[in-house]
């Protein structure tokens, strides 16, 4: 598979999945039940970190379902070991009566998709010396296009908290000409972007305000956080 690069609109390729919930292919994944995806990679099954955040990430299936957003993940063992490994994720979160996780892990055993993805940390190896995958994250729109990535190292566990506060953003911004400020939570004030005119603002969203600065530009404009969609 050719090397493809994660920018941010590039369109997500295809490839064949191997995977806990049966075998397709990933745009045919990307196209099923809620229209945006997370992929993330983990570098290996029964490791400390992995099996914490999966078990977040788990729990947090249906928060990330009330905004559209499935869930997908992958790393380089077989379909037998993702299986024997979630018993012991879910009997950690204590849901061990749970039939599997309730998202997908691609096993990955050749290292293809990993390797494609540009998804391996050459600072990580396991045994016999060979790159295990770093903690990668891409956010993907219902257009297959990418809306972010993050890319972790395995030994730092990546907040899903605040992927669920990015997707929130994201979510909120895409079809609204709005943007979140520094630290932004759920129900805070929104800055209008550049691209919106104040007249629209102010027909559009509520509570609109423009905040003085020492260069008399009327660039930092907000308004109160609509209720998303
Ligand atoms: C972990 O998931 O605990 C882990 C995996 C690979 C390297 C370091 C930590």
């Amino acid at each position: 598979m050719a090397q493809f690069a994660i920018r941010l609109g590039a369109q997500m390729p295809d490839f064949p999945c191997k995977t806990t919930k049966g075998d397709f292919s990933f745009h045919e994944f990307l196209g099923k039940d809620e229209p945006w995806t997370i992929m993330f990679s983990h570098p290996k099954d029964f490791t400390p970190v992995c099996t914490t955040e999966l078990g977040a990430c788990d729990g947090l299936v249906g928060e990330f379902k009330k905004m559209g957003v499935k869930l997908i993940g992958v790393s380089c063992d077989p379909v037998e070991s993702h299986k024997d490994w979630e018993k012991d994720i879910l009997h950690r979160e204590k849901r061990p009566d749970q039939a599997g996780l309730g998202f997908p892990i691609i096993a990955d055993e050749k290292r293809d998709i990993v390797t494609m993805l540009g998804m391996l940390d050459p600072l990580e190896k396991d045994n016999e010396g060979v790159p295990l995958p770093a903690r990668a994250l891409i956010v993907i729109g219902s257009n297959k296009e990418v809306k972010l990535s993050i890319l972790y190292p395995a030994t730092t566990g990546r907040n899903f908290d605040e992927v669920l506060r990015i997707v929130r953003s994201l979510k909120l911004t895409a079809d609204m000409k709005l943007a979140t400020p520094v630290n932004w939570k759920e129900g805070d004030r929104c800055i209008v972007a550049p691209i919106c005119t104040t007249d629209e603002a102010k027909e559009k969203y509520k509570n609109f305000q423009i905040e003085e600065l020492p260069s008399g530009k009327p660039y930092l404009r907000s308004v109160d956080c609509p209720t998303p969609a």
